[in-house]
């Protein structure tokens, strides 16, 4: 048969594959989301995400020693307070478990690139991201105290701050604290495409987190919106926002393509607790191949548009591209 196109030519080796692979994942594109709590010596593993730990501080360095050994460039931290309050006071406490964590972590390994979480949700006693009112989640009286949080782990040494709130404004507000107060050096990274997802579950179990009454979805995305999230990035961008998370990854992943086709800058893509979860499960159980599992995933993120991954599994995929590389 007289076939002049035979796409099949460029897939005959493993060599010839390598060569023509289009997409790649780096150990430089990993940021490992990590959770600090009060205490000492404990290591408590989050039952739906096994591998995952609550660190107190002293375990926590010497979880970051195997990160940085690892190579892996970035953490992004989030912190279970010793108590909660109505206002979140532990979000924005100068000795607040996330600063103290930030503080050893830069102490230990300068060079280690640290990212706060900016929220409200894991330090309020009725688990949302802002200040209440008559079961209204307030707006513009939250953006203060998002602003005090950003600032407060700016002080502590942060190299970046991501807020995840989805309040209006919050880049903004962040923005000119930050730069009000000499930290206009400090980027900011937005979740700016944040869905009201049902793949946060297991994070809010890590992170003691879940709301106490109702739910995220007034100030979340709905999941089939696709032009908002491209209304919400844009706002953020205007606002200051330096780089750009869209999260959940898996099932959003025309999300992260419009946004890096449309906007240009950095785009981090967030594989969130469910999604790892899900694959944890089912390896687990022998049903599936986690290794090319995770690798497929990541890589879609990429293929997508992200450029940066902030993933649970990136140890593991660290782990595995050092494994490659020396084959
Ligand atoms: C805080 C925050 C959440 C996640 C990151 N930051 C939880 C939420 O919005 O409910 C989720 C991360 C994950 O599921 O891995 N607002």
């Amino acid at each position: 048969m007289e076939l002049k196109r035979r796409p099949r030519r460029l897939r005959a080796s493993e060599t010839i594959r390598r060569m023509v692979r289009e997409n790649h994942l780096r150990i430089d594109d990993l940021i490992y989301p990590m959770f600090v709590m009060p205490g000492q010596k404990q290591r408590v593993e989050v039952s739906s995400m096994p591998g995952v730990y609550n660190f107190s501080l002293d375990e926590f360095v010497i979880a970051l020693g195997e990160v940085v050994k690892l190579g892996i460039p970035a953490v992004l931290l989030f912190g279970l307070p010793e108590s909660k309050d109505s206002v979140g006071s532990g979000a924005y406490h100068e000795h607040g478990i996330v600063q103290e964590a930030v503080r050893l972590a830069k102490q230990h390994y300068p060079e280690l690139y640290v990212i706060t979480d900016v929220c409200l949700c894991e330090y309020t006693d009725h688990g949302h991201c802002g200040i209440i009112d008559q079961g209204r989640i307030l707006n513009d009286p939250t953006l203060d105290l998002l602003a005090k949080t950003a600032l407060s782990h700016a002080r502590a040494g942060a190299d970046m701050v991501a807020p995840s709130d989805m309040m209006d404004g919050r880049v903004a507000a962040i923005r000119e604290t930050l730069d009000r107060e000499g930290y206009s050096h400090v980027p900011i990274m937005a979740y700016s495409a944040k869905f009201a997802s049902g793949f946060y579950g297991p994070f809010r179990e890590a992170a003691g987190s879940a709301p106490q009454f109702g739910d995220r979805r007034t100030y979340q995305m709905d999941p089939p919106n696709g032009n908002e999230a491209m209304l919400e990035t844009a706002l953020d961008i205007e606002e200051g926002a330096d780089l750009i998370i869209v999260k959940p990854a898996l099932a959003f992943g025309d999300i992260i393509y419009r946004t890096k086709e449309r906007f240009g800058l950095p785009v981090a893509a967030y594989n969130v607790s469910g999604e790892y979860a899900m694959v944890k499960a089912a390896s687990a159980q022998g049903w599936i191949d986690e290794k090319r599992i995770v690798m497929e995933a990541l890589v879609s993120m990429k293929r997508a548009g992200a450029d940066l991954l902030i993933t649970y599994h990136a140890l593991d995929v660290a782990r595995w591209l050092k494994e490659e590389e020396h084959l």
